[in-house]
């Protein structure tokens, strides 16, 4: 549990069902996306080589960045390759109309 403050982000309609966003919070670049009805935030720059993962095709949970191919748990940011948890995700939430995050 951390008591980090939640960041808004976004409109809470900036991101439709299936689409993703890229949003800088301080140094960092996010990639959120809304699947199921749910949103997930992780790092938006691949693990491998930086590449854009907002711009990744989600399917089944998971995001698969467009350069190389590798693809990752959008809940888990694990890699399903080697399982390893390559990618950090943060808690993001729709509150008020806006889309949140909180930087652990
Ligand atoms: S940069 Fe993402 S798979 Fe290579």
């Amino acid at each position: 549990m951390t008591n980090n403050p939640w960041t808004p982000i976004a409109d809470a309609d900036a991101i439709d069902e299936g689409q993703a966003i890229e949003v800088v919070v301080g140094d960092l670049i996010l990639a959120v996306f809304r699947n199921n009805g749910e949103l997930f935030a992780m790092d938006g720059m691949c693990a491998h080589q930086g590449g854009p993962i907002a711009q990744g095709k989600v399917e089944g949970g998971c995001v698969t960045c467009p350069w190389h191919g590798w693809q990752y748990e959008l809940a888990t940011g694990i890699q399903t390759i080697n399982r390893q948890p390559l990618m950090k995700t943060f808690d993001v939430r729709e509150q008020g109309g806006k889309i949140e995050v909180r930087i652990a």
